[in-house]
This record gives C-alpha cells, structure tokens and sequence, in this order.
C-alpha cells in the first residue's frame, strides 16, 4: 500500500500571513490571543502543539483563559463517553461569551470531530462554533482558519487522505525539556471496542530519517526526555518505501550523542519483538520501562476484543522483557466490564495482574463507541458490577505498586527533575520507569537529571534526597 509523505507546507503560508494581517484588526487586546485545550492521549497533545506552532506564526499568543482569547479551540478525544461529554458541556458554556463578543472563532478539532454523528450535532446544536475539522485536516489549518474568519460561513472539514503523512508544519512544543516525537499515525489493528481506527484512519509512518533528524535537532536543542509516539509503535515501517523496524529506529535514535531520554509508547504485544527488547537492554539512553496493554487476562475476551494475542503469548513477552532488562518497569491498560465479561474473565485479569506484578496500570471501564463492531454485541453485566469489579482490581493493584516502590527504597534511581510541588515545597521528577518521586533541592535542578538516594515509598510516590 501507497504511503505518500507530503512536503507541501509552503502553500499555506498564503493563507498564515493573510489571518495575521485580518487578526491584527481584529484582535480584541494588544495581540491576538489563543485558549487552546486538549483532551485524550499524546498524540492530540502533539497536534495541538502544531496548531499552536501555526498559530504562533499569524501572530497569536496564547492565553489560559477563554475570556480574554479571539480564538478558542477544544483539541477533542472520543475514546471513551467521559470525555466526550465533557466537551459538548465545555463548548456550550461558551454561548454567552460567543454573544458578548460575535469576532471571537470557536473552533473544535480532534479525534471526536471525525466521527459523523458528532460533527452534525455540532453543526444543529452549537451554532456558535464557526469552524470544525477533524484530525486528517491539520496541515490546511491555515487555509481553513482564514476562511473562517473572512467566508461569511462556518467550516466543517472532515479528512478522507488517509494514505498521507504532512511533513514541515511548524511546532510550538509546550515544553522545555521534554518533548513529544510522532514517529507514526493512526490505527490499523480494529480492536472491537475502540474508535481509534474510525478517527485517525490507516496506519502511516513518517519517513526515518526525518524522525532520526527531528530528534536530533531536539537533544541539540537540550530537550532531555524525547518520546517517540504511535499508536502501535512495534508495526512501525509498514508502507513504507525503505523497509525499518521500530527496533532499528530507536537504535539509531540511541545513538545520538547527548544526555538524554528516550521514551515510546503504545506498544502493541502481537507485535512486541524481542528485537526490540534486546535493543532496550543493550542501550544508553532508552529508559527501561515497557507499556504493554493487555486489556484483558481472558483469552476468550482478548479474541473478543480482536486483540490477536493471548495471554501466553503476553506472559512470553514479559518474562522475556524481565529477564534481558535489569529491574524493567512494566505498566499496562486494562479494560474492565468489556460486553459478556464473566466474573471468571475478570478473575483471570487479576491473576494476570498479579503474575506479572506492574509498576502501575491504567484501568477503563468499557464504554460503547458507536460505530465499533463491540457496540453491537450484547452486554448483560449491570454497571453496578462493573464498577465493583473496576474497584476490586485498583485495590489488587495498590498493593503490588506499594510493594514494588517499597522493593526500590535504599537504591539510587537517575530521576529527571521535572517540576516543584510548591505545595510541599518539594521536587518532583521521574526514574527511568516512570514512576514519580519527590524530593528536596533547588528549583534548578528542574529539567535535568539528578541522582536520588530512594529513602521512603507512600504507595506509588517515591520519596528520597538527592545522592552524589
Ligand atoms: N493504541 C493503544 C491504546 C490507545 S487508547 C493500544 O492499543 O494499546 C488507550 C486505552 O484506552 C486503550 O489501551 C484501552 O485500554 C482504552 N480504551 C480504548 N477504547 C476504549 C473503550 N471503548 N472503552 C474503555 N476503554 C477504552
Ligand atoms: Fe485502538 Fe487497538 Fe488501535 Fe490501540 S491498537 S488504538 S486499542 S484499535
Ligand atoms: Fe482520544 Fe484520539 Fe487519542 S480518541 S485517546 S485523542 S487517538
């Protein structure tokens, strides 16, 4: 399959520099102000700092607060029914201020404006919001923002050019040391509950050497935490004209000179390599830590879900990953109350759970994505025991994640300081397993790395005092 990488950026510079000069009039202030918010995972994290890195350049800062902004932007996720409502009630909060103020553009983006039923809710009940694109229409923001603000009509963008991957669009990236790195997009696996594949489309990856230059340039320009991101990162290379693994790519990303850490998710285990195992064993900057969904412990629900793998083939994974990777922090999602979840499904997530003992987990409870094939099937289990069932296992879970902290008090872990809890007074940073740890010291010390003397666990926090 055609994998097309598009270097087209140039064409909507037209467009930047037309908004910059109709912002300047329009502007409420001193300068055009932006309030974007985004919800769901990394890569809408990514986006936006695109959208900004575009914005930046017709000339808008950027606001924390809708009152004062020209343009306001919800940055969307529709994985699960939570957050989605939370935006169609963030969104109609702003009715009045659309009515104090009609130059303002609301605009919404993201994962949920992808979906058909949701973009034609938007276009009935929320007059207001001039401009909707969903996540394939990113790279003609320029061109799409300009006629909103000057077409006399509201703009509903919903993309359909799957097969191609925009190179050069300017990123404005909300940190100063770490930073996001799309190495791929979108989804071809179709697990039966997720929305995922329907929102960001086919499976593409960017090219290798422009994903080995982008992290060059970034641990040139200091950054110390770069994480490589896709939705399924182990199928990275698919398509693409030079054959590469994930494994050969972040290989080649570890050997770039500097101090620096490398991080990646999601990983996907029916492609998870031993390959890429070895890789994390044998290198200097990857940091050693494996985020591995398994979703469910019952074999029979994993093929449900179309998952296509099984828990032996999971478990083979992870004592593979325990054995070559001293001291390997093992974190995972799971989904509890999945449509005809038996209590001995569960009871076979719990054991899973306990068999491998992970540092931390990240627990749903299913939500039905219309569209999926698992929002077709029947779901006899009542919420109530969904909900216990959800319960039970964070209980199961706080328990291995205080033994497993309290197995690492007395050890000195490198931590990358990342901010100060002015509450506490204290630092707080991250070892290379992602697990937090809080400690005394200068403010500083934020955004490099630290030696800490590990002297207490409260549950899954860390505590310690900086070691030479
Ligand atoms: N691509 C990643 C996960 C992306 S979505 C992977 O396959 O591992 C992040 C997590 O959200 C998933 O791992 C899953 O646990 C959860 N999730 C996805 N769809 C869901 C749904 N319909 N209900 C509840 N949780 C869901
Ligand atoms: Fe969703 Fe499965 Fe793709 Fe992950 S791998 S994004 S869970 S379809
Ligand atoms: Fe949400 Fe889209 Fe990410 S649905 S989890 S923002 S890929």
């Amino acid at each position: 399959m055609i994998r097309e990488v598009i270097y087209d950026y140039d064409k909507q510079l037209e467009y930047i520099n037309l908004s910059r000069e109709i912002m300047d009039i329009r502007k409420r202030g001193e300068k055009p102000l932006a309030f974007i918010h985004t919800y769901g995972c990394q890569q809408n994290v990514a986006d936006g700092e695109r959208i900004k890195g575009m914005l930046e350049q017709m000339g808008f800062d950027f606001t924390d607060t809708v009152d004062d902004a020209d343009f306001i932007l919800f940055n969307t996720c529709a994985v699960r029914e939570h957050a989605e409502d939370r935006v169609f009630g963030n969104v109609g909060a702003l009715k009045t201020l659309k009515r104090r103020h009609p130059s303002i553009l609301i605009a919404l983006c993201g994962c949920m404006m992808e979906q058909e039923h949701i973009a034609n809710k938007i276009y009935k009940s929320f007059p207001f919001v001039g401009l909707v694109f969903g996540t394939h229409a990113i790279h003609k923001f320029p061109d799409m923002f300009y006629h909103s603000i000057t077409g006399g009509k509201r703009v509903f963008e919903r993309g359909n050019d799957d097969l191609a991957v925009h190179e050069g669009i300017p990123v404005k990236r909300d940190g100063s040391f770490k930073a996001w790195l799309s190495i791929m997009y979108g989804c071809d696996n179709f697990c039966s509950y997720c929305i995922v594949p329907y929102t960001r489309g086919r499976e593409r990856s960017r090219r290798f050497e422009d994903i080995v230059a982008e992290a060059k340039e970034l641990v040139a320009n200091g950054y110390k935490e770069i994480t490589l991101l896709g939705q399924n990162v182990n199928s990275y290379g698919k398509g693409l004209e030079e054959k590469h693994t994930f494994a050969e790519l972040i290989k080649e990303i570890d050997n770039i000179e500097g101090d620096f850490l490398i991080r990646f998710m999601t990983s996907h285990p029916k492609d998870c390599s031993k390959e890429l195992i070895d890789v994390i064993a044998q290198s200097k900057h990857i940091s050693k830590h494996l985020h591995l969904p398994f979703q469910s412990g019952s074999d029979r629900i994993l093929k449900e879900m179309n998952r296509r793998y099984d828990r032996e083939k999971y478990l083979d994974i992870v004592n593979y990953a325990k054995e070559k990777i001293e001291d390997v922090s093992l974190t995972s999602d799971i989904i509890v109350g999945f449509p005809g979840e038996t209590e001995e499904d569960f009871e076979q997530t719990i054991s899973l759970v306990k068999e491998v003992g992970f540092t931390s987990l990240f627990t749903f409870i299913y939500s039905k994505r219309v569209g999926t094939p698992a929002a077709e099937m029947e779901d006899p289990t009542t919420d109530e025991e969904k909900s216990r069932r959800f319960t039970r296992l964070l209980k199961v879970q706080e328990e291995i994640a205080s033994q497993r902290c309290a197995s690492m008090v007395d050890s000195i872990q490198r931590v990358l300081v990342e901010s100060m809890n002015e509450k506490k007074g204290m630092l707080s940073g991250r070892t290379s397993g992602n697990i937090i740890v809080e400690f005394d010291g200068s403010e500083d010390l934020i955004g490099s790395f630290a030696n800490v003397k590990i002297t207490k666990a409260r549950n899954w926090i860390l505590q310690g005092e900086l070691a030479q």
